[in-house]
């Protein structure tokens, strides 16, 4: 696990190389099977991690398309009354391509004619094989029980894919597409520092185990990263975790803060920083030790008391899934 969260810088770099055109500073997705006029709305579907991919790129999706955007556990897509339509998009997330929920949703799909597309890392796999159109992740192997750099690969293929409907959409213009290009060609640095951060998560990984139970909180494009940090961490280090978005905390989980439980907020200088800021001041007020995930900046942090600060690298807000998830991959491998 550790050597496959090491190479993330690489497999970042690896798949932007695949689907970025340096030069001419496009996104290519060849052969795309379908006009940009033909598709209204996106459906996403997969299980755990990638189920959480999926969720970041719904926040991505409505803020740069125009598409009507929903998301499923595959679990329950496969059995639920789905209203197909044929002007939507079905894409299937999965890194060995194999997940048999996933499979049997796409499968569903296929039987009601509708438009799929996969996004694997396992190109002979059978999702990949039974859907119309394959995106693959670049990853290699990945032999971990616990998935780590194909859910950035995951991340990643879904941000461009947003970003390149976005363009074809006219959502965004020609300038704003390209700075968001250049912001990934350095995406795969911004990787290699926030791995660097190492001693203070290690420390921190101490408090978690010894838990009863802990927290993982965020808010917009955080809050799935909070899920994907909470998993981690009960897949890995068998403690009580649970992912929950930080403005639900008042009505109800907030009566599960006891002293000294160990909560770990994510809270980028982005447009929800101040709210963040301010459920992170509700737990701590409760006792909580709260590990707090930011971002490099100028400014300090707004509040008081945080147990321990771990600051991932500055660039652009699309970036900062990417960035903040190592953080908590790091804390479950230490856990
Ligand atoms: O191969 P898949 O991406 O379809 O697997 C889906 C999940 O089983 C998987 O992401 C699982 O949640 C991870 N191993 C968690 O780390």
């Amino acid at each position: 696990m550790a050597k496959e969260i090491d190479e993330q810088p690489v497999i970042v770099k690896n798949s932007i190389n695949e689907y970025i055109d340096k030069i001419s500073r496009q996104i290519n997705i060849y052969n795309f099977p379908w006009k940009i006029n033909q598709i209204s709305s996106i459906f996403l579907v997969g299980c755990g991690t990638a189920y959480h991919s999926c969720l970041v790129a719904k926040y991505w999706f409505e803020e740069y398309t125009n598409f009507d955007v929903t998301i499923d556990i595959a679990s329950e897509f496969r059995y639920r009354k789905i209203n197909f339509k044929n002007n939507c998009l079905y894409v299937f997330v999965s890194q060995s391509g194999e997940t048999a929920d996933t499979y049997a949703a796409l499968d569903l799909c296929k039987k009601n004619k509708m438009k799929t597309c996969s996004i694997v890392n396992v190109v002979e796999s059978s999702i990949a094989r039974d859907s119309d159109f394959v995106l693959p992740i670049h990853c290699g192997p990945e032999i971990g029980v616990a998935s780590t750099k194909a859910f950035l690969g995951q991340m990643l293929v879904l941000y461009m894919l947003c970003i390149k409907l976005s363009f074809d959409q006219k959502k965004i213009n020609k300038k704003n597409y390209q700075e968001k290009i250049k912001n990934l060609l350095s995406l795969s640095n911004l990787c290699k520092k926030t791995l660097l951060i190492d001693s203070k998560i290690q420390k921190a990984s101490k408090s978690f185990i010894k838990a009863k139970g802990s927290m993982f909180l965020g808010r917009g494009y955080s809050f799935p990263i909070a899920l994907e940090g909470a998993l981690k961490l009960k897949e890995l280090a068998y403690v009580h975790a649970e992912g929950y978005p930080a403005g639900e905390m008042k009505h109800g989980p907030l009566a599960l803060i006891e002293e000294g439980m160990p909560v770990v907020v994510l809270a980028p200088r982005d447009e929800y920083y101040k709210k963040t800021v301010s459920n992170m001041q509700e737990v701590i007020a409760r006792g909580a030790k709260v590990l707090l995930v930011t971002n490099k900046s100028k400014n300090e942090v707004l509040s008081e008391n945080i147990w321990e600060t771990i600051e991932v690298e500055t660039l652009s807000e699309d970036l900062f899934p990417f960035l903040t998830t190592i953080p908590l991959q790091k804390l479950a491998y230490y856990s």
